[in-house]
């Protein structure tokens, strides 16, 4: 492959000198189920693995306006009767197990043909299932013949191998994809639009490159939040490469395996037109973010008391702390950003950037001075419930 298809971080870490080497190219064209068995072992960090679904279509689709629904699938996804689907599941899957760390994740993708039983096999096989995620497309496919329901989610099983809870989980780095409450915790029901626009990878005559191309935002969610950077994300049936596009993208590397070679060479071409985020870029924050200090817990520490008073900077107006942690001025109450809103008539207020409290020195300082004082200083603080 051309140079620029090479991770930037290629360098593998710290890694046993006997164990064989990874690949130097990290597109590796072939069977899934020969190539895994050519890895080292305890190498990866993280797998997305997005099989072929054995759909088993024996009839064209047509939709209302007489065009042909997508069939490019065909050649690759027929594996033939449950057995067979059976044996190459389970053999793909006892393939990858020694490859992957002790606590390292793996997310397969499917739909209702296949999901069920590979989450069977996952199990039989010793992993530990964390989560099913349901991926709803709000831009699916109707059911054109009216037989059924519209079929407009897709599933991913999360897993991992023995061990029960997640070690690899990043909690507050996926909180920032809960689009139904934002910055609570994610839940397992995903609205994501199938992959379509200018992301969606056509020929010159705007037929589809690939079926099944996944949304680059589903894998987004899937490796910022179970890795790190710098990890070796594996994709045993990487398609058109969408697992290391966003592996690039979001400083990991990545390790790709497709048995044809038309869609590794998309592969390819797409990931090597890829810029890694900037560092600074929100998406990369990894850190966790401060203990959340309530009010009270200022008075309850020592470091405020109920009826002293607290000024609010603009307009100016003094307020007195009530015994459960409310201001009072006149007759209005709230907490220190209610009524800080309230009192300059503004939606919302950052209550511990405009309230100021005198210190012992006759200083007015903001009451974000004591907050940042109490998280410094975990004594005074009450465990979190
Ligand atoms: C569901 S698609 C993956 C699509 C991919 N996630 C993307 O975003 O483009 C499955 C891919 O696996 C490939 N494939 C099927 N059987 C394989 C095997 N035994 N070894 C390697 N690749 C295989 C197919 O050619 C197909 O591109």
């Amino acid at each position: 492959m051309d140079e620029q298809t090479l991770p930037p971080n290629q360098k593998p870490r710290k890694r046993n000198p006997s164990a064989q080497p990874l690949p130097e190219d990290p597109l590796i064209l072939g069977d899934a189920l020969r190539v895994l068995k050519t890895l080292p072992p305890a190498s990866v960090d993280l797998v997305f693995a997005d099989p072929p679904y054995n759909l088993q279509l024996k009839n064209d689709l047509w939709r209302p306006n007489l065009t042909m629904v997508d069939r490019s699938a065909k050649e690759w996804d027929e594996l033939g009767d449950f057995a067979t689907y059976d044996e190459f599941t389970e053999a793909w899957l006892s393939a990858l197990r020694p490859l992957m760390k002790r606590r390292s994740s793996l997310w397969v993708s499917g739909t209702y043909h296949n999901i069920f039983r590979i989450g069977r096999l996952l199990q039989d096989l010793g992993f530990w299932l964390l989560n099913t995620i349901t991926w709803y497309k709000p831009n699916a496919m109707p059911n054109f013949s009216g037989t059924r329901l519209k079929n407009d989610v897709e599933f991913i099983i999360w897993a991992q191998k023995m061990e029960r809870g997640s070690k690899t989980f990043r909690h507050h780095v996926a909180k920032q994809f809960n689009d139904f409450r934002p910055g609570k915790q994610l839940g397992s029901v995903w609205r994501i639009p199938a992959c379509g626009g200018k992301e969606r990878l056509k020929d010159a005559q705007g037929r589809k490159l690939h079926a099944t191309q996944k949304p680059e935002e589903l894998l987004t969610r899937i490796i910022l939040s179970s890795s790190r950077r710098g990890d070796l994300v594996l994709d045993p049936f990487l398609g058109t490469g969408t697992t290391a596009v966003v592996a690039k993208r979001t400083h990991r590397r990545w390790l790709g395996i497709e048995k044809d070679p038309a869609y590794l060479a998309i592969a390819a071409k797409r990931i090597a037109g890829i810029t890694p985020l900037l560092e600074n870029h929100p998406l990369l924050h990894e850190t966790r973010p401060p203990p959340r200090i309530p009010f009270p817990q200022l008075l309850e520490a020592g470091l405020l008391r109920a009826g002293q008073a607290l000024f609010l900077d603009h307009p100016p107006h003094e307020a007195t702390i009530l015994p459960d942690g409310q201001l009072q001025v006149g007759d209005e109450r709230g907490s220190i950003h209610q009524l800080g809103a309230r009192l300059k008539g503004t939606p919302a207020c950052n209550g511990w950037m405009h309230w100021r409290y005198l210190d012992p020195q006759g200083q007015w300082q903001k009451l974000d001075q004591l907050r940042r004082q109490l998280r410094r200083e975990p004594r005074h603080r009450k465990p979190n419930p």
